[in-house]
């Protein structure tokens, strides 16, 4: 069986994204050697709940330099490939660690946001969201004097309750489980492989690194883009399932 046969018999696939699916729309991954963000920035430094209250300027510098490079990018093929797979009943559920909202923007309805967005930021105080381009505009504050922060989830906090509940459901009902660009280093987003391997899914890995899942995978491809390879997988499932 190929990955195109798996995809074409498949009635609950479940795809998990990292930022591997969206360096492609010019967005830096964190992990890639060089360019990714952490060779450059220290995560521990900037992404936490400790750098939002003892670190604000580099913090809130840091944020904005994030923000005003999503601005600059949009989704790329590759997102519109899963959006319309969405639509033909390919692709059930999108788990992404995403927070650049690429894939709803392209058009996929159901996804889960594990690690938040990056679209809004939101008062630590009363809760009130904005877009998150007033945080260039200097608005570090909401009217109610609390402090605005990004709605992304920081390193040491938890994850919403919601997202990990509806993630977890759909790898234990999933019969394929294809990983899109993801290290697979950050829990408990990289538990879902488990999860779903557990519950007899099929499990697929692209991403041009090898990852530390690999050994469990029914398939990997490394050393290709992703854009390239859904592209190719879906032209075969054309022929496949015409
Ligand atoms: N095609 C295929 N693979 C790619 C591409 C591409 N075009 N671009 C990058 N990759 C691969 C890289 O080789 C890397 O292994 O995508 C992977 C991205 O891994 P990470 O940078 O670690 O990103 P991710 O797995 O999403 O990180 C998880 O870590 O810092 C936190 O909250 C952050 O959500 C993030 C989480």
């Amino acid at each position: 069986m190929t990955i195109t046969s798996w995809l074409a018999a498949s009635r609950r696939t479940v795809v998990l994204t990292g930022a591997g699916m969206s360096t492609e729309s010019g967005l830096p991954d964190f992990r890639s050697p060089r360019t990714g963000l952490w060779a450059r920035f220290n995560p521990s430094e900037l992404a936490t709940i400790d750098a939002l209250h003892h670190r604000r300027e580099s913090f809130v510098e840091f944020y904005q330099y994030r923000i005003r490079t999503l601005q600059q990018c949009q989704p790329h093929d590759g997102h519109r490939l899963l959006a319309d797979w969405e639509r033909r009943g390919i692709v059930q559920t999108i788990v992404t660690q995403n927070v650049d909202g690429f894939h709803q923007e392209a058009g996929s309805r159901r996804v889960i946001e594990l690690h938040g967005s990056l679209r809004t930021v939101h008062c630590q105080r009363c809760g009130q969201a904005k877009p998150s381009f007033v945080y260039l505009h200097g608005v570090l504050t909401c009217e109610c004097g609390g402090v605005l922060r990004p709605s992304v989830v920081l390193f040491g906090e938890p994850l919403p309750e919601k997202a990990i509940t509806e993630a977890w459901e759909a790898a234990q009902q999933a019969d394929l489980f294809l990983v899109l660009g993801s290290s697979l280093q950050v829990s408990p987003a990289n538990q879902l492989p488990f999860v779903a391997k557990r519950n007899g899914a099929k499990l697929v890995i692209i991403n041009w690194e090898p990852t530390d899942l690999d050994d469990l995978a029914d398939a990997v491809i490394h050393g290709r883009k992703i854009g390239q390879v859904l592209t190719e997988l879906n032209e075969q499932l054309a022929e496949v399932d015409p």
